[in-house]
């Protein structure tokens, strides 16, 4: 059978990707404009991202395309992420990608953008095949999925308030670093105590897998109103360490909990937070522990991506799982509608 080739798109929050992605998930070209326009007002502004992924996005596929050696005639399908994101942003790219498959008369292919979050991993691991326990952590969403197939997904827990990506990001408010604070949290945590500050690990009963982190984000709050200063740019790395720890440890207990009592036998991360050093380390120290497998993808494929978007079509596309051309964008949250 000739190569698959498919044309990704991927506009669901604040990053424009266009990706061309083949059999075996190869990446042909997977482009992402990041967009900066943002970090002033610490947090993605919806109309100033959806104007920025119009501006984008044609620039993107040319160069895709041009990366590739290849042109539209080469494309087998059209793919593109539906929901869940910001309304006006999907729909640049549902517009986009619905436009393109009518004027080529090619198939289109909707992908759920979580489950593109689980797909990055089949990108470096080929082999990955469920059924897996998958912690998606992103900038919105924080879920457990018990994942059999894409029909076939339980949801073990969520998050009951804040994401912990968005945790990351509003801490890092607080502490004036900057946005998006997960990365940079991250970087300044390396160099800091993570047992400085005791912060709170929330809901952290055996048996239970849903997450809880508006506590730990005000429980900073409250310990910076508390502190001088001064005192707290001597120790920004050392409270930026704690707070990450806190996340990190109910990411990790929950998700190792339920792999032993279901006798879990692979995990896989996936989205923003699993390119956290500490959650990747920690995570791997205890799965290591317990025999249990670990994936997580390689950190160009952990944010959002095109890449990702395309992957999960690849398996649709041998499905012939296509979309009508009246395919609308929809914000719903989470896994459940795939
Ligand atoms: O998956 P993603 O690109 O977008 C969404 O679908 O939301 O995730 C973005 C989130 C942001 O909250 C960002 O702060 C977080 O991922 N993130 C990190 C790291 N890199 C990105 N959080 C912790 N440590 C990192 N190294
Ligand atoms: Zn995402």
């Amino acid at each position: 059978m000739n190569e698959i080739k498919i044309l990704a798109f991927e506009t669901s929050c604040d990053d424009t990707s266009v990706a061309i992605v083949g059999s075996n998930y190869k990446v042909l070209s997977n482009l992402v404009s990041s967009q900066t326009i943002h970090d002033e007002f610490g947090g993605v502004v919806p109309e100033l991202a959806s104007r920025l992924h119009i501006k984008n996005i044609v620039k993107l596929t040319r160069l895709a395309l041009h990366q590739s050696g290849l042109t539209f005639q080469d494309i087998d399908a059209l793919a593109v992420s539906t929901n869940p994101g910001l309304i006006g942003c999907l729909l640049v790219g549902v517009s986009f990608a619905k436009a393109l498959a009518y004027s080529l008369n090619k198939p289109l292919i909707a992908v759920n953008h979580m489950l593109g979050h689980i797909y990055s991993n089949k990108i470096a691991n080929n082999e990955l095949s469920p059924p897996y326990l998958c912690l998606i952590i992103s900038g919105g969403h924080t879920e457990l999925v018990y994942f059999i197939d894409e029909d076939n997904l339980e949801v073990i827990g969520k998050t009951l308030d804040d994401a912990a990506g968005e945790t990351f990001d509003k801490v890092a408010k607080q502490l004036n670093l900057g946005y998006p604070g997960g990365p940079i949290i991250d970087r300044i945590s390396k160099n800091g105590d993570p047992n400085f500050v005791k912060f709170p690990r929330a809901l952290n009963r055996k048996n239970n897998f849903n997450f809880s982190f508006s506590g730990l984000k005000t429980s900073v709050m409250t310990y910076l109103k508390n502190q001088d200063a001064d005192f707290v740019n001597q120790h920004i790395s050392d409270i930026a360490s704690s707070v990450q720890q806190a996340i990190v440890d109910s990411l990790v207990s929950k998700t190792i909990n339920y792999a032993l009592l279901k006798n879990v036998s692979t995990i896989v991360m996936a989205g923003g937070v699993s390119a956290n050093s500490k959650l990747r380390f920690q995570m791997e120290h205890k799965a290591g522990k317990h025999n249990i497998k670990l994936f997580y993808p390689p950190l160009e494929y952990c944010v959002d991506n095109a890449a990702m978007i395309g992957a999960a079509a690849l398996d649709k596309y041998a499905k012939r799982e296509f979309a009508p051309l009246d395919l609308n964008a929809f914000s719903t949250k989470g896994t459940r509608i795939l």
